[in-house]
């Protein structure tokens, strides 16, 4: 791989927004949007077809785990010492499965409980039980409380629509490179009880991959606020998506909140969406002891349990794959890992190294996306002239609740689906698309 570029974030202060109204009339600006108009007119002519909206793997990422899928034959009823074809087995999950999805977030099997095929249901599950009877060391059901849940900016559109179809008023707080805004969360739960948590991904966030820090993660675990029940959920989707030998490393929240005295403080979630099938794999969460009990009870009361011949699978070739999990998502890396670097090829190629002045993005060492932030408030534009020729992208304002950037100017860009000459077409695509928008609104068209 070609050396990448550098890991700091690119991202600069947010300029103030000024319309250039004293370049309406200079030549230069006038060259630069007719340059811009036909270079676009030339992208556009060439009629393409690609799509880098989808967080999804690609293929050839699936195909790693192909061999899953034969992976139990006919005399393979028995797991753990329980028959897999029937009910009984508990609602935690399979013992094998808890002691390796354990092991993943640097947890003991007891304070894990491995589910169905997604994170965001077990979010979603946990939340309506938080909702109807409280957390533990709830006085009762957060409904009748008019809750709200801290979220970080830019962030993931589907923990907005989760929270607030609940009933939830989000309340937002920057994503900053080291993590949530953590003054600005202790302000907002100093003195409202009604804050009930804070929902983030806190290693390679989507979309920027900041991963929080340790130091961070301390205050967020030790906060004092006026919710006695206040809970971090921790969707920690992209905790082993490591991109580089360089590599972030994820904090643990069961450990750090249990350290600071709020011991159910945390629920840390995660799957393997994003590392053998998408929405066919394993979701998990992790939390204190007490925590699994207070879930199982109520999961128990809807259901006889997981199912254990998914679980089975999953251990039984995670165990099985050359350096097991680990080496799985290492060759992930090799897939993932040139298609980011072709975005910043292609960014850096058309706009400039760093951006030229038109746009800055971020350069994580893992997750799924990258955040691009258009220095002019065009994001809206960028990605409908994209569109018209041919390249789909996130719609402008996915990363904030409601669909509305204040800024305009974040575009979640997803690499990891198209093959690796399409994301490169793609990307310097959009980067034609980013200066025309810039050009256009700073000659005053827009
Ligand atoms: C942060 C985050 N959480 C959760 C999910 C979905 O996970 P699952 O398939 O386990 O529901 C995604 C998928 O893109 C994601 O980016």
């Amino acid at each position: 791989m070609k050396g990448r570029a550098a890991v700091e974030t690119t991202r600069l202060p947010r300029p103030a927004r000024l319309r250039y109204p004293g370049r309406m009339t200079s030549p230069t600006a006038q060259d630069a949007l007719a340059q811009a108009q036909a270079a676009y007119a030339e992208l556009k002519a060439r009629g393409l077809k690609l799509n880098l909206q989808r967080g999804q793997p690609a293929d050839a990422d699936f195909d790693l785990s192909n061999p899953m899928l034969g992976i139990l034959g006919e005399g393979d009823t028995h797991f753990d010492g329980l028959d897999l074809r029937n009910y009984p087995g508990g609602i935690g999950g399979l013992p094998s499965a808890r002691a390796m999805f354990g092991a993943y977030l640097d947890l003991k099997p007891e304070n894990v409980l491995v589910w169905n095929n997604s994170s965001l249901e077990l979010q979603g599950l946990v939340l309506g039980f938080a909702l109807l009877h409280g957390v533990r060391g709830s006085e009762g059901g957060w409904v009748h409380q008019k809750p709200k849940m801290i979220v970080t900016v830019p962030g993931y559109d589907r923990h907005f629509l989760l929270l607030q179809t609940m009933g939830f008023e989000l309340l937002t707080v920057d994503m900053q490179s080291d993590g949530p805004d953590v003054d600005a969360v202790e302000k907002l739960v100093a003195s409202d009880p009604s804050v009930k948590g804070i929902l983030f991904v806190p290693t390679y966030s989507n979309p920027g991959g900041e991963t929080v820090s340790e130091e961070k993660a301390r205050r967020l675990a030790g906060l004092k606020a006026a919710a006695p029940d206040f809970t971090i959920f921790a969707d920690d989707a992209y905790r082993a998506h490591h991109l580089f030998e360089e590599r972030d490393t994820p904090v643990n929240f069961v450990a750090l909140c249990r350290d600071a005295g709020h011991p159910d403080r945390a629920f840390v979630f995660a799957s393997t969406s994003k590392i053998t099938f998408a929405g066919a794999g394993l979701g998990f969460v992790g939390s204190s002891e007490d925590n699994i009990g207070w879930l199982g009870k109520y999961l128990n009361a809807q259901s006889i349990g997981p199912n254990k011949v998914e679980q089975a699978r999953h251990v039984k070739f995670l165990q099985a794959y050359e350096g097991g999990l680990e080496g799985l998502m290492r060759d992930h890396a090799k897939l993932i890992a040139p298609k980011f670097q072709a975005v910043y090829d292609a960014l850096s190629a058309e706009l400039g190294e760093g951006g030229g002045g038109y746009a800055t993005w971020r350069t994580p060492r893992g997750g799924y996306f990258i955040s691009l932030d258009t220095v002019d408030p065009v994001a809206d534009r960028v990605v409908q002239l994209a569109d018209e020729a041919g390249i789909s992208l996130t719609p402008a304002g996915a990363t904030y609740p409601g669909g509305k950037d204040p800024h305009n100017a974040n575009i979640r860009l997803a690499p990891t689906r198209p093959p690796l000459e399409e994301v490169e077409v793609a990307m310097r695509g959009v980067a034609t698309c980013v200066k025309l928008a810039a050009e256009e609104y700073r000659a005053g068209q827009r």
